[in-house]
């Protein structure tokens, strides 16, 4: 019998049904945020198959040593293949055809922690997705169950939660509720605390957070995390 529990804390509560069976995630991409995301999806008991372009590169060998529980890294197709939920930590402009390259991705699980920011030389930061990168990443992969989040803080507090010095909210927005529910248990085992904001299209929603979060920074004004009060 699966043990449910409730994980959520707000207005939208969620349930989940725990990490009876450890996930295969890929973490496409070894930069800030897969490097940040695959070693905390590993202490969860999950096993990580890094894709990389360079697999075999000292740096990506090192990030599996760090990473534990015997995760691997291979090819960005070869990644995906056996996994359950995917990780597209990688920029907008390859984004496409990355997620072309992937193979069949129907009944997997994507998470999208992608900005797609543009910036100008008058500082200003405007988003280079529309409707939004999630609903995008859908229609490339129609079969998948495609869930924005992550994209609202900065690498630091994905390594270190704590650091924040408080909570900080994680939206997720999908229009699976059992998806959902398995990337609330991944962002509770980091620290961070997940909240339901509703359909994939609230990735509209989610994506501006994520630019005005980068734009405080970016234009020198008080940088802030996402702390939304239940209630
Ligand atoms: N950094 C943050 O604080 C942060 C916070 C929230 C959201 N995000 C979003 O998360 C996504 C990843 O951010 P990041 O900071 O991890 O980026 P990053 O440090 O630039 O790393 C992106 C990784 O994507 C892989 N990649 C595959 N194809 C690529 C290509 N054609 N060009 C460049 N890289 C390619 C690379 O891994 P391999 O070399 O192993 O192939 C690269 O290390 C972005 O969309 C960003 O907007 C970032």
């Amino acid at each position: 019998m699966t043990m449910l529990r409730n994980i959520f804390i707000a207005d939208i509560s969620i349930t989940t049904s725990g990490l009876a069976n450890a996930d295969t995630i890929a973490v496409i991409g070894t930069g800030g945020v897969g490097s940040a995301l695959g070693p905390h999806f590993a202490a969860a008991g999950h096993t990580v198959v890094y894709g990389s372009r360079t697999p075999g590169s000292a740096e990506v060998q090192s990030l599996i040593s760090q990473t534990g529980n015997d995760a691997t890294a291979t090819t960005q197709a070869e990644a995906a293949v056996n996994a359950d939920i995917i990780l597209l930590a990688i920029p907008w402009a390859p984004a496409k055809a990355i997620v072309s390259e992937l193979g069949s991705l129907d009944g997997k699980i994507i998470i999208d922690p992608i900005n797609a920011l543009a910036f100008d030389a008058e500082k200003t930061v405007g988003i280079a997705a529309d409707p939004s990168a999630a609903e995008l990443i859908q229609e490339w992969a129609p079969g998948a169950h495609v869930v924005k989040a992550f994209n609202t803080l900065t690498r630091a507090y994905m390594v270190d939660a704590n650091a924040a010095g408080g909570p900080i909210t994680i939206p997720l927005a999908g229009d699976d509720i059992a998806a959902k529910e398995r990337v609330a248990d991944l962002v509770t085992a980091i620290g961070l605390v997940p909240l339901d904001v509703g359909a994939l299209s609230h990735a509209r929603g989610v994506e501006a957070m994520g630019q005005l979060y980068v734009a405080q920074g970016y234009q020198g004004r008080t940088r802030f995390e996402y702390h939304l009060r239940p209630r």
